[in-house]
């Protein structure tokens, strides 16, 4: 499992991290840093990987392809993910070629979970169009009946996927007097339901819904799960925030949705072909767009290295890594 014999693991590093992860790593691996902070190209990450025991990229690199892991040369032993979704690479194909990989979860929940607050608020009261009529000098206009946004408080909130964050979320929410409800694979615990009412189908939960959070992982399961169908169940006028992976929402569907008015606003902080998105979604007032934010701070990214950096360090010692996505 070790590098060479004494010699410190070579580790490539794709993007610049906080300044006190790379330190760390410069202390423990010969690592090659991201100073210049210049996404690597699939075919760079590729001709490089060769001459590395590991790589330490992020979810912003699924450029490289899922395929990624079937690629990379027998050298690498190792692929830490900078993230909690690991949706950008195929572990079952990294399993069979015994790489390993590890991400870093737990030290986003709260950061997540606050922007999906974000989304929630700002796009029921209109954080976007807010912001932009006072900064076009527009707010003379205002009257008692118009511009208005939606209560957020005593509405009602469907989770989808409580796991981690989504339990945060609904902590968040229920603060804020919401009424909540979830659905995820199985239920939990009651202690950790935080009041909220569980739904075994995700369709059973669409018509309790005034707000629908996404906090799931992308999965063959989940993908397009919000769709023409899965949209039509939820009360008129509801609003729909997504804090997890762009495909999980049909963009069609939704903007649909949004034009017709059977939706009414939507908050999003991550989309499909990022940052490319789909260019419609500037054209809609109702929606709060945010470039994924979730866990854009500087304490969250810097637990995150450091937990992508203590995986890669325990594997080195020949220990299992506490994230490791391909073991039994
Ligand atoms: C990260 C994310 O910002 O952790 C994830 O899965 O999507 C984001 O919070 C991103 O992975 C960069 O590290």
């Amino acid at each position: 499992m070790a590098a060479t014999q004494g010699a410190k693991p070579r580790v490539l590093v794709t993007r610049k991290m906080m300044p006190d992860v790379e330190a760390r790593i410069a202390s423990l691996f010969d690592a090659t840093l991201n100073a210049a902070d210049s996404p690597l190209t699939r075919e760079d990450a590729l001709a490089r990987a060769g001459d590395y025991d590991a790589i330490l990229l992020t979810s912003f690199d699924k450029h490289f392809g899922k395929d990624f892991v079937g690629l990379v040369p027998d050298r690498m032993k190792i692929i830490a993910t900078h993230s909690v979704g690991y949706d950008h690479l195929d572990i079952p194909l990294a399993k069979s070629r015994g790489i390993a990989v590890t991400n870093t979860p737990d030290v986003l929940t709260d950061a997540t979970a606050d922007i999906s607050m974000l989304l929630i608020l700002g796009a029921a009261r209109g954080a976007s169009w807010g912001d932009r009529m006072v900064r076009q000098d527009q707010w003379g206009e205002t009257t008692l009946i118009s511009p208005l946004g939606f209560d957020v408080s005593g509405r009602s909130l469907g989770i989808l996927g409580m796991g981690r964050i989504g339990q945060a979320v609904a902590r968040r929410a229920s603060g804020f007097g919401m009424k909540l409800h979830y659905h995820s694979r199985s239920r939990l615990d009651p202690r950790l339901e935080h009041g909220a009412t569980y739904h075994g189908r995700f369709e059973d939960m669409l018509p309790h819904c005034h707000f629908l959070s996404i906090n799931c992982a992308s999965t063959p399961a989940t993908r397009n799960i919000v769709n023409d169908r899965t949209i039509a169940l939820l009360p008129d006028g509801a609003i729909v925030v997504n804090a997890a992976r762009g495909d999980i929402i049909d963009d069609d569907a939704l903007i649909a949705a949004l034009q017709s008015g059977k939706l009414a606003a939507a908050g999003l902080d991550v989309f499909r072909n990022e940052p490319k998105i789909d260019p419609r979604f500037r054209a809609l007032d109702k929606v709060f767009l945010l470039p994924h934010l979730g866990s854009a701070t500087p304490g969250t990214r810097s637990a995150m290295g450091h937990r992508a950096v203590d995986n890669l360090a325990a594997f080195f010692r020949g220990e299992r890594p506490r994230d490791l996505l391909t073991g039994d």
